[in-house]
């Protein structure tokens, strides 16, 4: 018997605010139909003034509990993937275990920006495996609208803010490509390319917050090639193809992004779970935000094989794969 973490809860949760393109085309020099063109993007969630990356997080955090049956009490272990935390230190994952009464155990974040919920769940993933953690919760939260040059069309019409969660449970498996939960994760990181996509600020080099800077197309080449590559190291390591996969949850940077990846394997865009067009791209936010939606309307079903995949600054970028 080999020890599985199966994913038996998700949540989700975005800010009441909607911004359309409309309302950016106002503000700056850009258009409704380039940003849906280059982008696919109609509108983005924008967190209330004092609304908190921890508020979006615990708002998940407890639609994941109710969905799995559980509450704070039952959890041994919290890791928050975020870019944009409440404050430098504590940890935000810190405060989110206070909300939900988890006393016991111990919560950090994580930080791999659009691959952190990657990063986390396969951090959680380890815990669990290695016997030290039973139950786990696993969470993407970002309020990027914090960090954006709201000047800057380049960048300012692509981000929104959200959260997603879900919990995981440790089970016995026969460690076979037919057990269910997550049967591995595949991370990766080339610092060569810390400038092409960063915040221009931080406590160490400037003392202040900074904004997000980002050379786009050089990220859009790498995002590309490197997505493709740490799919098909997913799949081979399990000697599956994708073939076998039922659904795409992709990080939601860009719908030409995410339609080269589905080419790229042969995949049938209706197997691939799109958010990008409402949800722009919620940084750490995005894949388990999907994943929520595509379990809550019924389109993931327990059985189903599903690959999770994302990148971003650094540049990180990973994959997981997994049977529901
Ligand atoms: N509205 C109108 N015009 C714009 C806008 C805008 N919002 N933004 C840029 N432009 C202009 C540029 O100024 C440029 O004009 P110029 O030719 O006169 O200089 C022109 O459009 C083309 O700009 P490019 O940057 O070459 O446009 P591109 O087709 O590459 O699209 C985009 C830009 C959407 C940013 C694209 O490069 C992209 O999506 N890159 C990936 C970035 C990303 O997703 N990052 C997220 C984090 S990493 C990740 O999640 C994968």
């Amino acid at each position: 018997m080999t020890i599985r973490s199966r994913i038996i809860g998700v949540g989700g949760y975005l800010p009441e605010r909607v911004v359309t393109n409309a309302e950016l085309a106002a503000r700056v020099d850009t258009s409704d139909e380039w940003i849906i063109e280059r982008t696919g993007i109609r509108q983005r969630h924008v967190a209330a003034e004092g609304q908190k990356t921890s508020d979006l997080a615990i708002a998940a955090a407890r639609k994941a509990l109710a969905h799995a049956g559980l509450s704070g009490a039952d959890l041994d272990l919290i890791v928050v993937a975020t870019a944009t935390p409440d404050n430098t230190f504590p940890a935000t994952a810190t405060r989110v275990q206070a909300a939900l009464g988890m006393t016991g155990g111990f919560a950090f974040d994580v930080q791999a920006v659009c691959s952190g919920f990657i990063f986390a769940l396969s951090t959680a993933d380890n815990f669990v495996k290695s016997g030290q953690v039973k139950t786990a919760l696993v969470i993407g939260a970002e309020t990027f609208s914090r960090i954006l040059d709201w000047e800057d069309r380049g960048t300012c019409v692509l981000f929104g803010d959200g959260a997603g969660a879900v919990v995981l449970r440790a089970e016995d498996g026969r460690g076979t490509n037919q057990d269910n939960g997550i049967l591995s994760t595949h991370l990766h990181s080339d610092g060569r390319h810390y400038d092409l996509l960063h915040v221009d600020g931080g406590p160490s080099s400037t003392q202040t917050v900074g904004h997000l800077r980002m050379e786009g197309r050089e990220v859009f080449r790498h995002a590309v090639s490197n997505l493709a590559a740490v799919v098909d190291e997913a799949l081979s390591h399990n000697g599956l193809s994708a073939q076998n996969l039922d659904w795409l949850v992709p990080h939601q940077a860009n719908k030409r992004i995410l339609e080269g990846t589905a080419r790229k394997l042969h995949l049938s865009p209706d197997r691939v779970v799109m958010t990008v067009d409402r949800h722009a791209n919620t940084s750490a936010a995005s894949v388990p935000l999907a994943l929520s939606e595509a379990v809550g309307d019924g389109r993931i079903k327990s059985g189903d094989l599903v690959l999770l995949e994302a990148m971003g600054g650094g540049f990180t970028w990973g994959a997981a794969l997994v049977r529901m």
